[in-house]
């Protein structure tokens, strides 16, 4: 009785989600990336969870509920630093579309492998450790679910960049090319026929690239790394939710299927007190301030000299003040309104009354925080997903665009002085920032909710839609399409015989009549 007793309470135990023990693998040697995986693990930690992490950098400021047990891969950082300065960032922006996408997927290859090869990661595989749950960043770094079926925990994914084409395959999300633009393309949801030409092609080439190059590449890393008897492609398939970087208010609304979760805005903190010099810059700049960043992947200290020219000049000339985040000891020219950053805590910065202008990137954490802030925006996109995002800032009414290959001391002015001049932009950005604030709770609650739901359950098959399980011809229901056709031509075929047959019998007893007759 004693030992059926305390079975029950074990089971009770260990299917109850207070103080679960959480394993999150974040492995993009890329910082913004790192600030959304560690945000959510830390909001977990603070519901009392124990957690470790994966990644390649580390945090020193702790959570100060739970457990944080951080596994750093300086390495995997280490080698991404290098081949980020032997590339020309910069030259990204010209880069089309095919050939970014197959670019972005050996970089994955690469640091997938190198993740699994660290010695402190072999230790945790070999550790004997268990885990109720395993959070995996999905970046198109899919041997990494193996994470999942060696400590044989349900999978959570965490998209740091919404719904798009590689998390939508996993879950079958519906993505109609119509009105749902590829995450690369910079096309909006209204799309011309030519742009939906495009964002056709492009979906179907990024759909055959997945499956017959990186898919069958992260199978051969999985099956080294994690030869535990669960098959690659069913460990793929096997996501019990997808918790989502954004948030209708950021970007287009699209459907998801059940089990997609919208968490955008998690990362966002309240507001603290910012560092003594830049409170008393923000406070004494009455006149307004212009805030400049690039970001942590493209460095403005890095700019081609003709388009920094472009920046120092605008900037030069107007009476504002600029806050700007540059990555230098010295910017040779620096006017004397311009104050310099390495490093900027930017959500602070964002929340001064006095910042009347975001010029950004428009990478998705910069436009999530300046739409938390309804900071308005001049987006200067580069690669990736920031032309999207940009056009969508235009297209919201709370912001302006000038193309990386634009970028000029004119083209910045007249987009300047047009933000600052006429209030619909600050207002629309009050607006947007309404909207993102609406919610039945918020997104950091919400991710804690549903990680611990998944836990409480012990995984959410429930959840997932039949289309997963079928193969792409059942689901685009071309067989279907194909019975249909065949048994219209059919019929047509028939139809076409029995008239032919009639014609001829009554054109026979014609010319029989006309012989009787
Ligand atoms: C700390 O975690 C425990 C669960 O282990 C929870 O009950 C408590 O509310 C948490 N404290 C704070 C301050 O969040
Ligand atoms: C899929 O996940 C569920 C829930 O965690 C688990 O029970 C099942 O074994 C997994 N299947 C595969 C093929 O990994």
């Amino acid at each position: 009785m004693k030992t059926v007793f305390s079975f029950l309470l074990l089971v009770i135990i260990s299917h109850d989600s207070k103080c679960a023990k959480i394993l999150g693998v974040f492995p993009v040697p890329a910082r913004s990336h790192y600030i959304l995986g560690n945000s959510l693990m830390k909001g977990l930690a603070e519901g009392g969870h124990e957690v470790t992490i994966i990644a390649p950098f580390v945090d020193k400021n702790l959570p100060k509920n739970g457990s944080y047990k951080q596994i750093e891969l300086t390495e995997v950082a280490e080698e991404h630093e290098r081949r980020r300065k032997e590339m020309k960032m910069f030259d990204m922006d010209d880069m089309n579309p095919i050939v970014f996408i197959t670019f972005v997927l050996d970089w994955i290859t690469a640091f997938t492998e190198h993740t699994l090869k660290s010695s402190k990661v072999q230790k945790l595989l070999k550790s004997g450790e268990k885990f109720d749950v395993v959070i995996i960043e999905q970046f198109m770094n899919d041997a990494h679910k193996g994470f999942a079926t060696h400590f044989d925990a349900p999978m959570i994914l965490l998209s740091t960049i919404g719904a798009n084409i590689w998390v939508n395959m996993l879950v079958a999300n519906p993505a109609p090319t119509s009105y749902v633009p590829d995450a690369l393309l910079s096309f909006s949801s209204q799309m011309t026929f030519s742009e939906r030409l495009t964002n056709t092609a492009y979906n179907v080439f990024s759909y055959l690239l997945f499956h017959l190059y990186g898919f069958p590449k992260q199978a051969k890393i999985y099956d080294q790394y994690f030869p535990n008897g669960v098959p690659f492609y069913g460990a793929l398939y096997n996501a019990s939710i997808v918790l989502l970087n954004s948030h209708f208010s950021t970007s287009h609304p699209v459907p998801y299927v059940p089990n997609m979760i919208d968490i955008g805005g998690f990362h966002i903190q309240p507001s603290k007190k910012l560092p003594q010099d830049l409170q008393k810059f923000l406070d004494g700049s009455k006149e307004g301030v212009i805030y400049f960043s690039l970001g942590s992947n493209f460095r403005s200290s890095e700019l081609p000299p003709k388009k920094l020219e472009a920046f120092l000049n605008t900037f030069a000339k107007t009476k504002m003040k600029i806050l700007w985040k540059w990555e230098e000891d010295v910017l040779p020219g620096q006017p004397k309104n311009v104050k310099l950053g390495k490093w900027l805590p930017q959500q602070d910065i964002l929340a001064h009354p006095n910042v009347k202008v975001f010029v950004t990137h428009g990478g998705l954490l910069s436009t999530t925080e300046t739409i938390y802030h309804g900071v308005p925006v001049l987006a200067v996109p580069i690669a990736a997903d920031q032309r999207l995002n940009a056009r969508r800032i235009v297209k919201d009414g709370f912001g302006l665009c000038v193309d990386y290959k634009e970028i000029s001391e004119e083209a910045l002015t007249q987009k300047l002085r047009e933000l600052l001049n006429n209030p619909r932009y600050a207002r629309n950005a009050k607006k947007r920032s309404k909207l993102f604030h609406d919610r039945l709770v918020g997104p950091m609650e919400t991710a804690v909710y549903w990680v611990e739901y998944v836990i409480r359950h012990g995984g959410a098959s429930h959840l997932k839609v039949a289309g997963v399980d079928l193969p792409w011809y059942k689901y685009m229901l071309l067989d279907v399409g194909v019975c249909i056709l065949t048994t219209l031509a059919f019929s047509l075929y028939v139809l076409y015989k029995i008239t032919k047959t009639i014609f001829s019998l009554c054109s026979k007893s014609k010319v029989q009549k006309m012989k009787h007759s």
